[in-house]
């Protein structure tokens, strides 16, 4: 058997134990009610070469979306005809996406039908994990965010020569290298007024308490899930998501994520703030509020070695929304206090507990 069949049989067989529908573009072709493969070409070539033998691939979008990927990320994937350094994965939930593809070499996408918010981002991991690229970030994403330049925030180093945010959100990826790479996130909320109409708002990160935000911050602790990049040394240690609380709601997932990136990578979980996404749509899903975060975390250490299982962090109740003071390197909380990783600091779960 050469090396590439075995590796496609390696993906073809995931894609099969996974119950995948797949859908891959140019010659339709239905081989079952529930399996099409349309250009297989282009799907194994991704499987055994990654997009392009080329040039290396720095960047791996994953995206859920209800169909086709939205304009303003198709946008991007074109202008990204230069640099290369992208590819994107879509997993379509709502219907398969039948246009838009011939113009768009680097990317692919899969239908998967009746997933849940996180067994969807499953299948996009194990799919991205298990070709051949390898990849420096991992980066999901929700197909409903857009991404702005922060307001009122002046050009850094990141986005200095760049036109899109997201090409100075790449840039501070490259350049700085945190375990788990975020931007300010805000979304759609409504604030009741006295007669309980709710007047459109947004609600965005924890900001500091005072001042603008400097360009890196780490987070302090919570973060949302809409737009997580994870460094290739630090994914395996915090995903695939866990899907324990998935019937009651699909926020619970991400409980995990926050915790453990913390226990794991405390200080390299890194908003880069100058690019803002905003999410617009809410849909409808289960979304029940637990309060479990303790039980979550409890959890969480028992998967941590013994060593670390006495540290402070799992004697004390967690506090998830934290509003940091940032002096100078430093950031002061609740709980802990640190200074901000200089660029490219190694990426060693646990390292925290041992300074
Ligand atoms: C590459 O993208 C730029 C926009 O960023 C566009 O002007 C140019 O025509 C594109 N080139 C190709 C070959 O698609
Ligand atoms: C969708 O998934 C749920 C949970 O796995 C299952 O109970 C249900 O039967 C599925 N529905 C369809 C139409 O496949
Ligand atoms: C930006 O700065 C201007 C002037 O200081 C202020 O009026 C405005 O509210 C700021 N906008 C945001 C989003 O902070
Ligand atoms: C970035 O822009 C500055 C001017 O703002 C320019 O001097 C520099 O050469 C540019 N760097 C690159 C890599 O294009
Ligand atoms: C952790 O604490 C328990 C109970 O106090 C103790 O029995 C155990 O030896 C401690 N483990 C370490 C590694 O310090
Ligand atoms: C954090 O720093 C402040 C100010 O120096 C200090 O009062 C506090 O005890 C520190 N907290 C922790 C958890 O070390």
């Amino acid at each position: 058997m050469k090396p590439h069949t075995r590796s496609n049989c390696r993906i073809l067989g995931f894609l099969l134990t996974a119950g995948l529908f797949v859908v891959i573009f140019t010659h339709y072709r239905t081989i079952s009610n529930d399996l099409h493969l349309l250009n297989i070409e282009k799907f194994v070539k991704f499987c055994v070469n990654g997009f392009s033998s080329s040039t290396r691939k720095e960047f791996v979008y994953l995206v859920q979306a209800e169909s086709c990927l939205s304009r303003h990320l198709t946008s991007f994937v074109k202008s990204d005809n230069i640099s290369k350094r992208c590819d994107v994965i879509v997993l379509s939930w709502g219907k398969p996406c039948i246009d838009l593809y011939t113009s768009l070499n680097d990317v692919v996408y899969i239908y998967q039908s009746n997933t849940t918010w996180s067994n969807g981002r499953n299948i996009l991991y194990h799919l991205a994990l298990n070709g051949r690229e390898k990849y420096r970030y991992y980066i999901f994403m929700d197909e409903d965010i857009e991404f702005s330049f922060t307001p009122n925030t002046t050009q850094d180093i990141y986005s200095r020569n760049s036109t899109h945010p997201l090409e100075a959100f790449e840039n501070f990826l490259l350049s700085y290298e945190p375990a788990i790479g975020l931007c300010n996130y805000c979304s759609r909320c409504g604030r009741p007024m006295l007669n309980g109409l709710l007047v459109p708002a947004l609600c965005c990160s924890t900001r500091p308490a005072e001042g603008n935000f400097p360009p890196i911050l780490p987070v302090t602790i919570s973060f949302d899930a809409a737009f997580n990049a994870f460094h290739a040394d630090a994914i395996q240690h915090i995903l695939p998501y866990r899907l324990d609380y998935e019937e009651a709601s699909w926020w619970e997932s991400q409980k995990y994520v926050i915790l453990a990136s913390d226990v794991l990578f405390r200080g390299q979980v890194v908003r880069y703030t100058h690019m803002t996404v905003t999410n617009n749509d809410h849909r409808d899903y289960p979304k029940q509020i637990l309060d479990n975060w303790a039980d979550i975390l409890e959890d969480i250490r028992t998967r941590v070695p013994l060593k670390y299982r006495n540290q402070s962090v799992f004697t004390t109740v967690p506090i998830v929304e934290m509003v940091p003071i940032v002096t100078g390197n430093m950031i002061y909380t609740l709980l802990w206090n640190i200074s901000i990783p200089q660029a490219k600091a190694p990426i060693v779960p646990y390292h925290h507990f041992d300074k």
